[in-house]
This record gives structure tokens, sequence and C-alpha cells, in this order.
């Protein structure tokens, strides 16, 4: 069990980045809720992995017959039912449950989709049915580089293997007969300071959650933090280029 992104989770207790102001221009096409589109209608049973407190499966999340949302975090279940009541016609169900520890029947889901959100392949491949597909959408190693090497810290800065490989890996090695793998490259612009302070003191960008102290807060050096506003500042607004992956497999 990974308890201090656990702990670190109940703390927020909801993955809602609505107060934040920022832009986002896509270099790559590749979308994650476009890909499930091709594969999700409404007989669908669909399973949403590390699903936060539902804001994007709620409201971003294709047609599909039912779908079952699960996160190890009870809180952020508790604030997946209670966004849920925003949503009374979206058939879904929120259920704690760690990704590492599923229990559900072999063969059960037509599609498993995981954003941003550790994964055991073989536990999904298990849980699919046959054909079934699964779609993620993970962020890389190389993820905020520019910032992560100011810092000389940051989520996978000292990964040896990237973590888009290992999931490939994984999938391939879990059995998944056609595995494929989408490098994702978007700039977001920042509007202001707060905003991007906002975006690095909740996520785990700077500070892994898996290494953070359970008793510490992060902190954010300002001289850093200062340098780099001052050096990507741009008309759009404060620049950060993400760096993701998604993959779709098929069963
Ligand atoms: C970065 S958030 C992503 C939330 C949501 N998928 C989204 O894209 O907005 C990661 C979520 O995964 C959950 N999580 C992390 N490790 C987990 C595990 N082992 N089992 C279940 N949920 C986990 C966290 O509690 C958190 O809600």
């Amino acid at each position: 069990m990974q308890e201090k992104e656990l702990k670190k989770y109940e703390e927020i207790g909801n993955w809602d980045f609505s107060d934040i102001q920022y832009i986002v221009e896509q270099e790559s096409s590749w979308d994650f809720y476009k890909e499930i589109a091709k594969y999700s209608n409404k007989n669908s049973l669909l399973l949403d992995l590390g699903t936060g407190g539902g804001e994007k499966v709620l409201s971003l999340m294709p047609e599909a017959g039912m779908i079952i949302a699960t996160d190890f975090s009870s809180k952020m279940i508790e604030t997946a039912n209670k966004n849920k009541e925003n949503f009374p016609n979206k058939n879904i169900k929120f259920v704690t449950m760690d990704n590492l520890n599923m229990k559900f029947p072999n063969n059960l889901f037509d599609i498993v989709t995981a954003r941003h959100t550790i994964i055991d392949a073989v536990q999904i491949y298990d849980c699919l049915s046959n054909n079934g597909i699964l779609i993620l959408e993970g962020v890389d190693k190389f993820d905020c580089w520019e910032l992560k090497t100011l810092f000389n810290r940051g989520q996978a800065f000292n990964d040896k293997i990237s973590i888009c490989q290992k999931d490939y890996e994984d999938i391939k090695n879990a059995g998944f007969s056609k595995v494929h793998l989408e490098k994702i490259i978007q700039y977001e612009y920042y509007k202001t300071e707060n905003d991007l302070l906002a975006l690095l003191l909740k996520t785990p960008i700077l500070d892994d959650f898996s290494e953070l102290d359970i008793s510490s807060k992060n902190q954010i050096e300002k001289d850093l933090f200062d340098t780099y506003v001052s050096t990507h500042t741009t008309e759009k607004g404060i620049e950060l280029k993400r760096v993701l992956y998604g993959i779709v497999a098929q069963k």
C-alpha cells in the first residue's frame, strides 16, 4: 500500500482544478475521452480506476451502460458521491478500492480506463472480458522537465526507466494482444504566478507524494520559482510543457 500517497490524497480530498486559470494548447491530437468514445456505447460496462473526486468521469466520460469508478481514498469517494448529485442521470457507482488489490470477478468489464493513476496490468487484464479494452493516460518522467531540472527533483525525476516505457512493457507482458502507445505533448499557460503555484502545491509534479515525509508540507523554494516564472513568461501566460502518454490495449 502507498501509505504516503494515500495520506496526501485523503488530505486533498478532491481533484478539482477549476479555481486555477490556465489555457491548454495541444501539440498532439490524441485525447483520452475521444479514445474512450471510440469503444464505449450504451451497453458498455466500464471501470474507471483512480477516479479522484469523480470530477472528470462525471463530466467528460462518454456514454456507457454502467460505470464503476474506484479510488483508494475514501475521502475522494465521499467527494465523488457529493459531486454525483449534480449528475442525477449518470449511471455510475463510486467504490473505495486499491488499484493494486482489485476485487472484481474475471472477464467482467468491457472497458477499463485509468487517468494519471497507478495500475496493475495483470489485474486489469483479468477483469476485462475477451477483446476488452484498456485505455490509459499517464504522466511521463519528462513532464515539466525544465521545472524539475531547475528544482533538481520532482515526480519520477530519478527513475531509471520512464513510466511510459514501464507501463507499455507491463501491459504487453500481461498478455494484451494489441498495445498502442502515443506520446502526448501539450503546453499549458498559467494566467498568474498564483495559478501556477496553486498547481504545484496541489499536485505531485515537484513533490512526489510517494517521497514526501508524511508530516511535512511541500515547500516551493521562492527563488527557484521566481527564476522559472521570469524565464517562462509569455504573452499567453506562464508556460509549462507537459509530457504525457496514452495507451490503448486490447485483451
Ligand atoms: C492524479 S489523481 C487523478 C484523478 C482522476 N483520474 C483524474 O484524472 O482527474 C490520482 C488519483 O489516483 C488515486 N490513487 C492513487 N493510487 C491509488 C491506488 N493504489 N488505488 C486506487 N486509487 C489510487 C488517488 O487517490 C487520486 O485520486
